[in-house]
């Protein structure tokens, strides 16, 4: 199965958008086998054959590609962080009216996780964040806004009570968190970057890029920050050469452009 790999990535190209050469390709290479596997086809090539016909299949192919997980507030010790340090000083530099990013957003976990910190800052109708991700089945999830418990763990018991209603066994988000967020599609390895942010989260997708992809997309960031906005990103993913990318390290999980 191993020959036909290269070719099989330029067909995903073609069919998904997604580039599998910017993937870290040992742990990419193992899930897709695996799925191929599950679907009993005989090889890459064959598989593409089912990925065309099959939409339930395609689709299923995708999300197993692009990796989901999510939940709120995750590593809430980082957050913390943000709420005591970086959200301050942000307002103290650029005033109330902070241009936001959340890329690679998955089911909006992380917006809405965003919405609510700010909102102990600023005024709810005044927060306006932007949540884009590769994958467009994750991205209408998000905006329905259910989630499981376990999903709503970490986020903060006063927030609970205020903007989540239990419905069966999940719980939905209010409209008034929905409203301050605008989703859209954005591949992170394909498309252009938008400017002018005063931070940027980007946390627990670049671990599955390359090292030339990840230090590529650390320089992107820095041209959409405004200058001293800050980059929030995952607890595994720190920054080693970041003066050279041009940011100031704040500790290891927040960088600020110099
Ligand atoms: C593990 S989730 C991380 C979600 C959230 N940021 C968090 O930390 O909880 C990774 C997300 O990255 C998205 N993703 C993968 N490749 C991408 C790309 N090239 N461009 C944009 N998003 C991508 C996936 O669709 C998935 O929703």
């Amino acid at each position: 199965m191993a020959d036909d790999y290269e070719g099989f990535k330029s067909k995903v190209l073609t069919m998904t958008g997604i580039d599998l050469s910017c993937y870290k390709e040992r742990q990419m290479k193992r899930r897709i086998d695996a799925l191929i596997a599950n679907h009993k086809a005989k090889g890459y090539l064959d598989f593409v054959e089912i990925l065309k016909k099959d939409q339930k299949v395609f689709e299923e192919f995708v999300a197993y590609l692009t990796i989901n997980v999510s939940e709120f507030y995750r590593n809430p010790e980082q957050w913390e962080f943000m709420d005591k340090t970086v959200i301050p000083e942000l307002i103290k530099k650029f005033g109330k009216t902070l241009k936001i990013w959340s890329a690679a957003c998955s089911t909006g976990d992380e917006p809405y996780s965003l919405v609510m910190a700010l909102s102990k800052h600023i005024p709810l109708n005044q927060i306006s964040i932007t949540a884009t991700d590769i994958d467009k089945q994750i991205l209408a999830k998000a905006q329905v806004g259910l989630y499981n418990e376990k999903s709503i763990a970490a986020v903060p018991d006063e927030f609970k009570k205020k903007y989540f209603t239990k419905v069966g066994n999940s719980y939905k988000i209010s409209d008034e968190i929905k409203a301050r967020v605008k989703f859209s599609q954005h591949n992170l390895l394909a498309d252009k970057y938008p400017t002018n942010y005063n931070m940027i989260v980007c946390r627990n997708v670049l671990i599955y890029f390359t090292d030339e992809a990840k230090e590529e997309i650390f320089k992107k960031y820095c041209d959409s920050l405004v200058q001293g906005g800050a980059l929030f990103i995952g607890s595994t993913e720190q920054i080693i050469n970041y003066a050279e990318l041009g940011y100031k390290r704040m500790n290891s999980f927040f960088y600020e452009k110099v």
